[in-house]
């Protein structure tokens, strides 16, 4: 059956001259048929550089509009459109106008995991493998990081600055616990624990190191035969397993799962190609304002 919808995937890709673009955290299923996997900041960057007319998203709802921000030419589909993340919903453009308003001599730095109408009021974007490089570029002393309350607290500690979070949070990396994180490096005495810095503060003074989705996979491959505790969502041990299987990956005694990475299957795929949508598109105005933001994050 999967073979089937596969065959009539690469068929259809071919003829609507059409890419697909996955998250790390996609099932296993559709991380074997991407043509790209990667973390937010690699899936930006090769949004914005597809020769392709059409960018078939496996992923979230932020970053299908990312991806028509930078590539408004294309068209993007999300194969299933209810795929958010909670974060990003958790920040609307009023908070932001409102802080904004409270703090007018701060930079607004806001992590890719937010609306395209968010992204309009931001001074600069960042993701997780970049926000302390992006909070150091920006000139005030006063950053207004959001919605990530873990992630800005997380990096806030290596930067001499002053902070004003917005407290939002993943909801799947927030409620970790520590007793879960114990107990692993129990059961694993000799493994590096390495994290997303979306975890809890008091979560990630665990960590060994503290990586994008992207950096792990990066660092995996740097090193041979060690052990790994991975505190993250469970679609990346099955891509660490697969792209550097030298070294042994546990979880902390549970999966951690993002419902909304694991809503698009094999036939949503197949639909989206067949019915060319649905389609993710930003209103003109707001694209270019968010534009701005994206852009002087990738120009780093
Ligand atoms: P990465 O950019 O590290 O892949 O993170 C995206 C995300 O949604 C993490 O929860
Ligand atoms: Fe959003 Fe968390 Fe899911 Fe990432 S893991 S998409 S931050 S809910």
């Amino acid at each position: 059956m999967n073979s089937e919808i596969i065959s009539k995937i690469t068929e259809l890709k071919k003829k609507k001259n059409a890419i697909i673009l996955a998250h790390n955290y996609q099932s296993p299923d559709i991380q074997d048929i991407a043509d790209f996997i990667g973390d937010s900041l690699e899936l930006a960057r090769i949004s914005s550089q597809v020769k392709e007319d059409i960018i078939i998203f496996c992923g979230v709802f932020f970053m299908a509009e990312t991806a028509n921000i930078l590539a408004p030419h294309k068209k993007v589909i999300l194969p299933v459109p209810d795929a958010d993340c909670p974060m990003a919903r958790m920040v609307d453009k009023s908070l932001v106008i409102e802080t904004k308003k409270k703090y007018p001599d701060a930079t607004v730095v806001t992590y890719v995991n937010s609306t395209a109408d968010v992204k309009a009021l931001t001074d600069i974007c960042c993701t997780s493998s970049n926000a302390i490089k992006v909070v150091n570029s920006v000139e005030t002393d006063k950053i207004i990081f959001l919605p990530d309350k873990n992630l800005g607290r997380n990096i806030a500690r290596f930067v001499p600055k002053e902070f004003i979070f917005i407290e939002g949070y993943c909801p799947v990396h927030n409620f970790i616990y520590e007793n879960e994180i114990k107990s692993a490096k129990e059961r694993y005495p000799d493994a590096e624990v390495i994290m997303h810095p979306e975890v809890e503060p008091l979560i990630a003074r665990y960590a060994d190191k503290l990586l994008s989705t992207g950096g792990m996979i990066k660092y995996a491959k740097t090193v041979r035969n060690r052990k790994m505790i991975i505190v993250t969502e469970e679609g990346l041990i099955y891509r660490l397993r697969k792209d550097a299987p030298y070294n042994e990956y546990y979880n902390i005694g549970r999966d951690i799962v993002c419902q909304n990475m694991k809503k698009i299957r094999l036939i949503d795929v197949l639909n989206s190609l067949e019915n060319e949508g649905p389609v993710i598109k930003v209103d003109d105005e707001i694209r270019v304002k968010a534009y701005n933001s994206i852009e002087r994050m990738l120009k780093l």
